[in-house]
């Protein structure tokens, strides 16, 4: 693999202007039932602590909030204080007092007091090392404790039926981009081998999608605002044009060829997988 810049990929490639946050919103939507899924599939409970790595605007702590309730406790964790702001405003206006933002690395979060459970969501593909980062995760775990990842198998990514050319273009323009870029297009069907490498011993795994079975739906919207993300990357990686991309009327353009031939979308694959810290509990 050619990884000319894993450094912007350390950190987090996304950015995180307004739209970047607007864009995590959107994906969190069309990921919210998977999510939700993987996280009671892994025995999130009511009066369980958590700790969310890499919380973002704090899509997933609010998920794992609704599991645990009142009684229970979720941490989200973020260096990245911009989007800390917009998520502690976000549980405010859900009356959501179980959970709480804190803004660090993982790699400097002391560990004080193990959690019940661990859950990190699309943070390990942009990681440069996510083994050492699923290891650093695991310090903040009690014996017994689950670790619950959810990463996106880029490598799968892009399937409609029947094959449409436009979106095979986008699926062209992207992938190599994320690849060049550092971002790891193989975490998902990874996330088994790294929790195992890491000391966990994994307990189970799920693989979803969802459908985008409108023309304008959350799945289709989503993603042409990730193309937008990536577009600067992929001009200046020389992988599309920003003329062939046409950012504007992509959006429409997609829809169109989904309309025109009653197609359907599955933009992304989905793996859960999770684990658990062994030991005496
Ligand atoms: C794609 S966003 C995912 C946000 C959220 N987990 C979700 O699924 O909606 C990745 C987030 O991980 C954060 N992040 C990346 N590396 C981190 C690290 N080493 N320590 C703390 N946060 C990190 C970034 O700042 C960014 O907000």
């Amino acid at each position: 693999m050619r990884v000319e810049e894993t450094q912007a990929a350390a950190n987090y490639v996304m950015g995180h202007e307004d739209r970047e946050l607007q864009r995590l919103m959107l994906q969190a939507k069309v990921y919210a039932p998977l999510t939700e899924g993987v996280l009671r599939g892994a025995g999130l409970k009511p009066g369980m602590r958590v700790l969310d790595v890499g919380c973002g605007v704090g899509d997933v702590s609010f998920l794992a909030a609704a599991l645990v309730g009142p009684k229970g406790e979720v941490v989200g964790v973020d260096r990245e204080p911009r989007v800390l702001a917009c998520a502690q405003r976000r549980a405010e206006a859900q009356g959501l007092s179980q959970v709480r933002f804190r803004q660090s690395s993982l790699e400097s979060l002391p560990v004080e007091g193990a959690f019940d459970a661990i859950v990190c969501r699309l943070v390990l593909m942009y990681q440069p090392d996510p083994l050492s980062f699923v290891r650093r995760m695991a310090e903040h775990l009690r014996p017994g404790g689950v670790m619950a990842l959810h990463e996106l198998e880029l490598a799968a990514m892009g399937l409609t039926h029947p094959k449409l050319p436009l979106f095979s273009r986008v699926w062209g323009w992207m992938l190599p981009t994320c690849e060049r870029l550092g971002i790891k297009l193989h975490m998902g069907l990874e996330l088994a081998s790294t929790l195992r490498r890491a000391g966990l011993v994994v307990d189970d795994g799920v693989v979803s999608g969802r459908l985008g079975v409108t023309p304008d739906s959350d799945a289709a919207q989503a993603l042409v605002e990730t193309v937008r993300t990536l577009l600067p990357h992929m001009e200046r990686l020389g992988v599309a044009l920003a003329m062939e991309v046409d950012i504007d009327t992509l959006a429409a353009r997609l829809a169109a060829e989904l309309r025109a031939n009653d197609g359907v979308l599955v933009p992304s694959l989905m793996v859960g997988a999770w684990g658990h810290r062994p030991g005496p509990v």
